[in-house]
């Protein structure tokens, strides 16, 4: 457990990663309270699947290289992932861009997987679910708008509809954390916000946790209160999203900054994060930059 009275979301102390001698994560520390919705933002190859995938439990980090506890339990520590690292992932929903739905199933038969958890095995297997399991999984794929595809194949859907799909089903399992890898990548911007309205919501009406890997800072600023970013492995930022302020953005990312669109609105809290940290250079000493991904009908660059 952490020092603090309530255990943290997610917690992430020393973490790092070594690639063929290549440091793809350098003493991430991190601390996410519950009900907080924070982005994960930098250049690419700065580490954010990884971090995310460590998160996971789905790698281990280097023998030495840090813990990881998510809800208060043990993922991994010293290189080793935890035996009851299944047992933790039913409680976190992912909507990671390569691996969401299984596309011969339907949409509804994707979104009720999020039972696994709570059902017997065998019902699972042969997805045999009751009326009323159907009808939460249904009020699911209501809520993030996508309910008129139940009977569809999840293969047929476009690609903001299998994300939202993932997000039903992260509903439907009542996942307490929701890491979300990219979940946005390759949308258009209407798709965007829908899928992140839609993570909103479960942050938001559901209390779920969530830390979604964006590169876009425009959606961050409109839906994430705090963002963390990294830069070659590091945490160079943590800090309210709202704090990165143009003159700081164009001090420190430099000409290929981008910064919100005019009338992008501020993060929205959804329940109040417990413990926002200032906005601060870390020892680190310097901040992320923003190098692509940068639309400039929507978004000003800074140069
Ligand atoms: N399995 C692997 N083997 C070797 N190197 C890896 C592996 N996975 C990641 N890396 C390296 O680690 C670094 C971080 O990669 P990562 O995919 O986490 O970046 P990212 O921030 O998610 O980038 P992007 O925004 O492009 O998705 C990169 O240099 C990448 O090449
Ligand atoms: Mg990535």
């Amino acid at each position: 457990m952490s020092g603090s009275a309530e255990a943290a979301a997610i917690e992430v102390t020393g973490l790092c990663k070594t690639f063929s001698q290549r440091k793809a994560l350098d003493r991430v520390g991190i601390r996410v309270a519950p009900g907080e919705m924070v982005a994960l933002i930098g250049t690419s190859g700065s580490g954010k699947s990884t971090l995310l995938r460590h998160i996971a439990g789905l790698i281990p980090a280097d023998r030495l290289g840090g813990d990881i506890r998510v809800l208060g339990q043990n993922v991994q520590s010293g290189g080793k992932v935890s035996r009851d690292v299944r047992r933790i992932r039913s409680r976190v929903g992912f909507v990671f861009q390569q691996f969401n739905l299984v596309g011969r199933l339907t949409l509804l038969t994707n979104t009720l997987v999020g039972l696994l958890s709570r059902v017997p095995t065998w019902r699972s297997t042969a997805h045999c679910f009751t009326r009323a399991e159907k009808r939460a999984a249904m009020a699911s794929l209501e809520r993030v708008g996508i309910a008129e595809h139940a009977g569809q194949r999840a293969s047929t859907l476009s690609g903001g509809q299998q994300q939202r799909g993932a997000i039903a089903r992260a509903m439907v399992q009542r996942a307490q954390v929701i890491l979300a890898d990219e979940p946005i990548a390759s949308l258009d911007p209407e798709s965007s916000h829908r899928v992140l309205a839609a993570l909103a919501t479960l942050n938001r009406e559901d209390g779920a946790t969530v830390l979604v890997s964006l590169h876009q800072i425009d959606y961050a600023w409109r839906y994430c209160p705090r963002s963390v970013a990294l830069k070659d492995g590091r945490v160079v930022f943590d800090g309210p999203t709202h704090s990165l302020t143009p003159e700081l953005l164009r001090h420190v990312y430099g000409s290929s900054a981008c910064w919100p669109a005019e009338g992008t609105s501020a993060p929205q809290a959804a329940l109040t994060p417990p413990a926002l940290h200032d906005a601060r250079e870390t020892q680190h000493g310097a901040l992320s930059l923003f190098d692509h991904h940068c639309d400039p009908a929507r978004a000003g660059c800074l140069n």
